[in-house]
């Protein structure tokens, strides 16, 4: 059973995952209008990632018979100044979802309420694996640099590392 308060930090965090997945999504499409088909490939495996984690807690809620709240849809920007803005952008959001994750964690853990404390363990590991891929995308997009040439690197670049997700996807399901 939750506390209330914990019921409401995970309906928080059900709107913040939410609000990725449609950022995200927004993103996919400003790549695909730019002509830049593996960043947008990217932006939108990132989206369906995120509306999966708004699941997996939306479900987690319903499981200890709370009732979990289907958030309202914020508009997301539709522009961005560059594509090493909006992958900026990303790492920032997804910063922003690791520190709301911790506070959850630590409510968690003052509540003694175990079995959230359990599951949000997954989480913590997918916040750390998400930020090191951003880190490491933008070190890349760093060192290729920006302009007309350097846009069709940074494609191919994202559009390697959908490859590679997908292959170890793949590798997970067999
Ligand atoms: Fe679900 Fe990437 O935060």
């Amino acid at each position: 059973m939750l506390s209330t308060k914990m019921e409401e930090a995970l309906n928080n965090q059900i709107a913040l995952e939410g609000y990725a997945s449609f950022l995200y999504l927004s993103m996919a499409s400003w790549c695909d209008t730019e002509g830049l088909d593996g960043a947008s490939r990217f932006m939108h495996r990132q989206s369906q990632e995120e509306l999966s984690h708004m699941m997996r807690i939306f479900h987690y809620i319903s499981e200890v018979d709370g009732h979990p709240i289907t958030p309202s849809v914020n508009q997301p920007p539709l522009k961005f100044e560059s594509v090493r803005a909006m992958l900026q952008q990303v790492y920032e959001h997804e910063q922003k979802v690791t520190n709301s994750i911790h506070k959850l964690v630590a409510l968690a853990n003052g509540e003694s309420d175990f079995t959230t404390l359990h599951f949000l363990q997954w989480y913590i590991d997918e916040q750390r694996e998400e930020e090191a891929l951003m880190r490491s995308i933008l070190d890349r997009v760093k060192l290729i640099g920006e302009g007309p040439q350097s846009l069709y690197y940074i494609d191919k670049e994202l559009e390697r590392i959908n490859e590679v997700e997908e292959a170890a996807e793949a590798a997970e399901a067999e």
